[in-house]
């Protein structure tokens, strides 16, 4: 029975992430023809498949990266389609890279159909992360420029920061003002780096947080290293409308309030996806009864148990589970988050802390 249920939640997920799917923007001649071009003009440093070296990530003698996979397995589907396009277009030369510029070699059109050519080659679950990224939160084009590691920019803010990575340098709508990632932050860089901005950058016009934009798709990005049979998973009644990912601890009251309404969630077609996220990390108050969650045969009823201070019905002692639980922590770390719950959007929005349900739904079903 237990089994049967299981078994009927894992094809109601499945089911709906394929209605969900989304086309490619690119027809099959256009690949046909990207795929002669890309043989011509892009294959010598990017290979015949656009799979480069997998050694992608070490720097020459010179410090210059080497032309890196296009494939998917690298960084391409980080960018949206007119950054893609900008940088065949013009190359990474005038800030210091390798890559040549093709605006006198290959038409507009051409271009699209080189991109569709590597693009082809992308997993399809890497294809539809980069289409849910940019098509459906209308993720503005914030970068358009893409300065590689070794420019002066990146070299002046790597003497003032010391160890953290910096990387995702990029040119901001704004002239002449860049934005990098320095460990999990934004900073933005004035007059060439001389000076350097911590803040949000807010369009007034559209009243878009940018630098929110910006760290709602590295959320999405360290989510969806989580599959749901890594979690704990409520899946919506009926058709789902929207996934909310939340980082929770059994032992925190409002998480504990939040789950008190997870049918009303479930009801109006939320589908929750609960990660682990122990207050206080290993000698936290939650640590231990997550794992035991996390081991037990039915985690639903689990977690519903521990939610409700039932702790009788929990397997105890260890289990292989630990390496879930921190694998929770480090990602709910990385992402920032400040309390428990922190819920997280599927486009990366997150909202600290509890929300009633008669508030939650409707911010969840809106329309981005
Ligand atoms: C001479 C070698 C060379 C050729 C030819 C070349 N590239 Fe590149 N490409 C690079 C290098 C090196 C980089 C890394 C950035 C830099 O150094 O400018 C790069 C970066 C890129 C990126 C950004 C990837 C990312 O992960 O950010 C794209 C997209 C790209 N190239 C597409 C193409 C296409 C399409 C063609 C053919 C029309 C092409 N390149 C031809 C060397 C090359």
């Amino acid at each position: 029975m237990k089994i049967r249920s299981l078994i009927l939640v894992g094809l109601l997920i499945v089911g709906q992430s394929f209605a969900a799917e989304k086309e490619p923007w690119y027809s099959k001649q256009q690949v046909s023809q990207g795929e002669r071009l890309f043989r011509q003009n892009c294959a010598s440093c990017h290979g015949q498949n656009a799979e480069a070296t997998p050694d992608w990530k070490k720097t020459d003698a010179n410090g210059n990266y080497p032309p890196p996979p296009l494939n998917g397995t690298a960084h391409a589907w980080h960018h949206d389609l007119g950054l893609l396009r900008r940088t065949v277009r013009e190359g990474g030369a005038k800030l210091g890279g390798q890559m040549p510029a093709f605006e006198t070699v290959l038409s507009a059109e051409e271009i699209d159909s080189v991109i569709a050519f590597f693009q082809s080659k992308w997993p399809d679950d890497i294809y539809q992360r980069w289409a849910g990224r940019f098509e459906s939160s209308e993720l503005p084009s914030l970068g358009d420029i893409v300065v590689p590691a070794n420019s002066s920019l990146t070299k002046l803010l790597r003497q003032r920061v010391g160890n953290a990575k910096i990387d995702d340098v990029q040119e901001t709508s704004i002239k002449d003002v860049w934005q990098a990632r320095v460990g999990n932050q934004y900073v933005y860089l004035l007059d060439n780096g001389k000076y350097a901005l911590m803040g949000d950058l807010v369009n007034l016009e559209t009243g878009r947080n940018l630098t929110e934009q910006s760290q709602g798709a590295d959320v999405v990005e360290t989510i969806s290293e989580f599959s749901d049979e890594d979690l704990v998973i409520f899946a919506a009644k009926g058709e789902t409308k929207a996934i909310l990912n939340v980082f929770t601890d059994t032992s925190c009251p409002y998480c504990q309030k939040l789950h008190s309404e997870i049918g009303q969630l479930q009801e109006a077609g939320i589908t929750v996806r609960y990660l682990p996220y122990p207050r206080g990390g290993k000698n936290g108050p939650g640590y231990e009864t997550l794992r035991s969650v996390w081991c037990a045969e039915d985690r639903n009823q689990a977690m519903t148990d521990a939610k409700n201070d039932r702790f009788e019905g929990l397997p105890s002692g260890d289990c292989t589970q630990s390496a879930m639980i921190d694998r929770g922590y480090q990602a709910g770390n990385r992402v920032g988050i400040r309390g428990t719950p922190a819920l997280v959007k599927s486009n990366g929005e997150k909202i600290e802390g509890y929300r009633p349900y008669q508030e939650l739904i409707p911010q969840l079903l809106q329309q981005p």
